[in-house]
This record gives C-alpha cells, structure tokens and sequence, in this order.
C-alpha cells in the first residue's frame, strides 16, 4: 500500500517536475493527426508518399473507405509504413467525428469532393483534396465559400506548383527568357495493349455489394443498382467523372496558369470521341481543347489514348524562345534562331536542360506538395494550391467538358463566375 502510495506520489511529483518540459517538448513536435479518406489507387500509394515527406510532423490516426478489401489494405499500410494502427471508418462522417483526426486527405472519385471537403471544413478539420477541386463548376464555388468561412487550410493536388522544375521554368519565363508568349501547347498521350484498355482498372475479384458500400459510394450521384465497373472504373462515366477534361487536363492547364500567371480562360472549344476503347465507357479517349485567354494568349490541348510516342507534356512557345517541361521530368529552353538572323540578346541565351531527379532530386512535385500543406497547417508557410487555385483550373476542364458534351463553344464570364454558350 505504502509502496503505492509512494509510487503515485513519485509519479505525480515526476510529472509536475516533467510538465513543463512535456508541454515544450509537445510544441516542438507538435503532430499533425492525419484522417484518410478514400484509400484506393492513390490513397493507398500516398500514405507512404506522406512518409516521404513529413515523417516527423504528422501520424496517419484513420483510415476510411466504402470498399472493405482496400479499408484493410490501408490499415496494413500505415502498420508497415507508419508504425501504428489506425482508426478504420466505412462512413466519412463517422471519420470527421473522430477528435483524434486535425486534418484530412481526401482520395475519394471526383464526385464525392464537394461534400466531403464541406463536411470536413464544417467539422473543423484541414484538408488536403484531390483534384479535380470538384465535379461541376458550382460544387467548386460551394468549396471555396465553405473555405473562405472556414480559416482552415485547404490543399488542391495539383502537385505539379510544388514540383523545382515547374517553379525554375516560371522563373526563367519571368526573367524574359522566351520573350513574349502568347501560344502554349499542352498534351497528354497513352497507350496500352487491346487486353488493357484505358481506364478500364482491375476490379478486386473479392469485391461484392456486401463488402462494397455502393450507397455510399452513390453519394449525391443518380441512384443505380450496384455496378462494379463504375464503382472501380468511376473515371469512364459523366455521373462522377469529366473524363480527361477534369481528370489529366487540370493538371496542365492549373500548371500553364502557374507558369505565366494566368487565371481562367475566356473561351473554350473542344472536341472528339470514343476512337480506341469502344466499349460502354461515356468519357471520350480522344480529346482536343483550345483556349483563348482573351488577350492574345491561346492554349492548344491534346489527349490521346492510343499512341504515347510524345508523352506528356506542356510547350511554352514566345516569340524568343520555347520552355518545355517534358514527362513533369526534363525542362528544356531553347533560344530562336531567327534562321541566323538572331538579335545578339537573344543568340547569347544558352540552350538549358534539367532533370527533375538528377537537378533537384524529385520524381514530380507531391512530395513538396504535401509537405506544403503540412507545414501550412502548422502555420509555417501559405499553401501553394488553395481552393480558389484549384476551382481555376478546374474551370478550364469543366469548360472543356461542357463544349465536348454540347458540341458548342463556351465563354466564360469570370466577374459573374457563369458560362454561356457562343
Ligand atoms: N494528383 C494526381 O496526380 C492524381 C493522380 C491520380 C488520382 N488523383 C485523384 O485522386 C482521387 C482518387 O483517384 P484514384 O485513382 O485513387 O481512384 P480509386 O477509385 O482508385 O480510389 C478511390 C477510393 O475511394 C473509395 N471511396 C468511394 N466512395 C467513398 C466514400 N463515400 N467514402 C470513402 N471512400 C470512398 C473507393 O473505395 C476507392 O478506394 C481522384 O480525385 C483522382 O482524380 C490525382
């Protein structure tokens, strides 16, 4: 009895002689709890990816998805990965419930994003969203005011603005390496064998409606009866997806806005089909998009899923010289010649090339990307893709897909954040 007494007393003394140190020890290391919603494709890969970028700052609390294999998956994951096991939800509201959750990621198909970022906001957590920002136009604004209300930090995945290659390629376009520009050219090819079409994602063979929750991953969408294909293959059809328009193309047009400090386009027409992969998908894989900004500056987009030979690829094209970033790897300038009739300014201009590994040791930009919006909800830096980032790029696909789906021209009134139809 005594002994214990004088156990609790040693304890107590020992924690009021620690408390101070404790309290500044917490402040020092002071963890970001991290809740994970939609563990999938990317999910699953990303939850290392985070270890990668913030091991020190953060701990994975809580995992959450609507397919019962992949929740377990995660929960595995984060074991190896991070050491600890994890909270596991089915129902995302259940996750936002959780104290033990600061922040979430969200990794879910694009037709969830608005109402699950909103909920997550409402619940006082950070977010980290997967892009597109959100399915249609109007979901976005509805983000960005639930955002704008909030004070909690949002983070678009639009890696590419935390990516060294992207940031020394604005630099030398603002440092007048390339002269005027006024065209871009941005393109996207795939290909694959005919057994692997495009999009078309394995489908767990364990996966069945008693272990796939497909109300929930129904969310606001049209009511259907239990689908596998568009449950794992979401990205072929309109119901949650704007197919490349919102799915690749954001990315590129987010990252030309980034580059030469654009917003939104004031007109888009686009066009294409279903040339490859005909099979019941709705989304084209064949995809062309061109832009004006209004001012002289035109963006020509392409997307193919039937050859890759040109890759991946944005190509700023001024009237000096060409800044091209190659794969999200190889960033090339290269200086006009003039046929020999160069201004001496101009001929002097080195041709340039780097690597994104060899140069600044990164594979593309998410790591930078999350360790941005980790260190942004510490309050130690801005994040780089806040919401209103992310609906601008968003609203060039959204744009895109319009045109596509009413074979007509779009223009876009920024000040009234409306479409019309030309
Ligand atoms: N930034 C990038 O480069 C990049 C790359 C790939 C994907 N993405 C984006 O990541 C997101 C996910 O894409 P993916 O390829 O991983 O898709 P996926 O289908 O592989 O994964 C989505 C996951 O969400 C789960 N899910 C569905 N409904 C849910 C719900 N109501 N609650 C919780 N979980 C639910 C599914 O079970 C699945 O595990 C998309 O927005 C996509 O555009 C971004």
């Amino acid at each position: 009895m005594s002994a214990e007494v004088n156990r609790r007393n040693f304890l107590k003394t020992a924690a009021l002689a620690a408390g101070p140190a404790i309290i500044s020890a917490r402040g020092a290391n002071r963890k970001v709890n991290i809740g994970w919603i939609g563990v999938g494709t990317r999910g699953n890969l990303a939850i290392e990816w985070l270890h990668n970028a913030a091991p020190n700052d953060v701990a994975v609390t809580a995992v959450c998805d609507t397919y019962l294999g992949f929740l377990a998956r995660a929960k595995a994951r984060v074991k190896t990965v991070w050491g600890n096991d994890p909270a596991s939800y089915l129902d995302y509201h259940d996750l936002l419930a959780d104290p033990n959750v600061d922040a979430v990621f969200v990794m879910t198909p694009e037709h969830l994003h608005r109402d699950i970022a909103i909920a997550a906001l409402q619940a006082g957590k950070h977010v980290y969203l997967e892009k597109p920002l959100a399915h249609t136009i109007e979901e976005g604004f509805e983000i960005v005011r639930a955002w704008e209300k909030s004070g909690k930090v949002v983070q678009v995945g639009t890696q590419n603005r935390s990516s060294s290659l992207y940031k020394r390629a604005k630099e030398l376009i603002e440092q007048g390496m390339i002269g005027q520009v006024q065209y871009v050219r941005a393109f996207w090819y795939r290909n694959s064998l005919g057994n692997d079409p495009a999009w078309r994602y394995a489908i767990p063979v364990e996966a069945t409606p008693d272990n796939t929750d497909w109300t929930r991953f129904l969310g606001s969408a049209p009511k259907r009866s239990w689908s596998p294909e568009r449950y794992f293959q979401w990205r072929l059809y309109w119901d949650y997806s704007g197919g490349i328009s919102t799915d690749l193309l954001v990315h590129q047009t987010d990252i030309v806005n980034f580059m030469l400090s654009r917003t939104t386009p004031k007109t888009c027409v686009a066009s294409g089909g279903i040339y490859r992969w005909r099979d019941d998908r709705d989304v084209p894989d064949t995809f062309s998009a061109i832009y004006e900004y209004g001012d002289n500056v035109h963006i020509n987009y392409s997307c193919f899923f039937g050859n890759d030979h040109y890759g991946y690829g944005e190509q700023i094209c001024g009237n000096e010289g060409t800044i091209e970033v190659m794969n999200r790897q190889d960033l090339y300038f290269q200086p006009e010649t003039f046929k020999g009739k160069a201004p001496s300014a101009v001929a002097a201009r080195k041709p340039i090339h780097l690597n994104g590994r060899a140069d600044f040791g990164e594979g593309d930009g998410v790591n930078n990307h999350f360790r941005n919006f980790i260190q942004a909800v510490l309050g130690n830096e801005k994040a780089i893709a806040p919401p209103t980032v992310g609906q601008q790029a968003a609203i060039s696909g959204h744009l895109a897909t319009l045109s596509f789906r009413n074979q007509k021209k779009v223009v876009w009134d920024d000040a009234a954040g409306t479409y019309s139809f030309a």
